[in-house]
């Protein structure tokens, strides 16, 4: 079966991966109001997969992890993104990707959390490019196509040192987060950079899909980055908060408050229904993006966040319109 990634256009535009934010819900909602060429999951441990089905043997329907890895049609091409240092666990985890129906698997090697490092994953692969490498060839045993998603260096930029050394592994698409482990995401994101990844591209693997990610706005600044740098495509995570139209094109000025505050409610009813076991407080954590920019927005905000469930926030909402 031909890749997907072969038949993406130039530009394209692609659904970040973030941890307790694009979960199944939130990733509907996306779908729903401007689809992303490509969507990827939040990261998911192949370790805490294979522990969790194997060992303890929690039924599919009960496990959170499995949960995280549902999906519909309406968001392919759906990457799963796995992160592990142990090459079993990796491809046991790749290929229940495959089975469940994933277009791609993608291989977190960027992640700065303590917690995902001192089980050498994330950030910590970039010190470790044999480990990386295993865990790649691992993971293609599943048959899917194995992208990666990595920063420009760890403690600095090592473009030339660490980014050929996945460029050999003829990878069908390499995410870079442009900055460094060390610089988290507390400096501007260096796009000024990615003419140098390109062009390493173009030399040793240029079938390779460059993906540029950091401090993309909305689609606008993304083919502008993307004009600019020569990159491929560009990765848009934060600038979805309080605007999963973003891929359809619209920056978040050009969205009302109503239909920022029907998409929260229409979110927060799909999270009950998909992911009943979390709590609500994934929920709330968006109040602060959609609810801003209008009069009162302060008091409607500080009242969304004592709700409790979809059916209060929409109280509080139906007050807050009647008033
Ligand atoms: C809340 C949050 C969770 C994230 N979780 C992940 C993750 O699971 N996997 C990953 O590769 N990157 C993760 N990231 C990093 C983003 O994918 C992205 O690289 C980063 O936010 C920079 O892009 P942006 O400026 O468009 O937000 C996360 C970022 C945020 C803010």
């Amino acid at each position: 079966m031909e890749s997907f990634w072969k038949s993406l256009p130039r530009p394209f535009f692609v659904l970040a991966p973030m941890a307790d934010v694009t979960d199944p819900a939130y990733r509907a909602l996306i779908a729903a109001k401007g689809k992303p060429h490509v969507t990827w999951t939040e990261f998911v441990s192949a370790d805490g997969l294979y522990y969790t089905r194997e060992k303890k043997g929690i039924p599919d329907a009960e496990n959170p992890l499995m949960r995280d890895l549902t999906f519909t049609d309406a968001e392919r091409p759906i990457v799963a993104q796995l992160f592990s240092s142990n090459p079993e666990t990796m491809a046991y985890a790749a290929k229940l990707c495959a089975e469940l129906g994933f277009d791609g698997v993608d291989i977190n090697m960027g992640c700065p959390d303590k917690s995902i490092e001192k089980q050498g994953c994330g950030a910590a692969m970039i010190k470790n490019p044999a480990k990386a490498k295993e865990i790649i060839a691992a993971a293609r045993t599943s048959g899917l196509p194995v992208s990666v998603k990595t920063r420009i260096g760890y403690n600095q930029e090592s473009i030339d040192e660490w980014l050929p050394l996945l460029l050999e592994e003829k990878l069908p698409a390499l995410t870079v987060h442009l900055r460094t482990r060390k610089e988290m995401s507390k400096v501007p994101a260096h796009w000024e950079l990615m003419p140098r990844v390109v062009a390493l591209r173009d030399t040793i693997s240029p079938e390779t899909r460059i993906i540029g990610n950091g401090d993309v706005l909305d689609l606008t600044d993304a083919e502008q980055k993307i004009v600019e740098s020569g990159c491929d495509g560009a990765m848009i995570g934060r600038g979805i908060f309080g605007n999963p139209w973003v891929f359809a094109g619209r920056s978040i000025e050009d969205t009302s408050p109503e239909e920022r505050l029907s998409a929260l409610s229409e979110f927060a009813h799909a999270f009950e229904a998909m992911q009943p076991a979390k709590s609500f407080h994934l929920v709330r954590k968006h109040v602060k993006a959609f609810a801003i920019g209008f009069d009162g927005a302060a008091e409607l905000r500080s009242k969304l966040m004592d709700t409790t469930t979809a059916d209060e926030m929409d109280a509080v909402l139906t007050e807050y319109r009647l008033s």
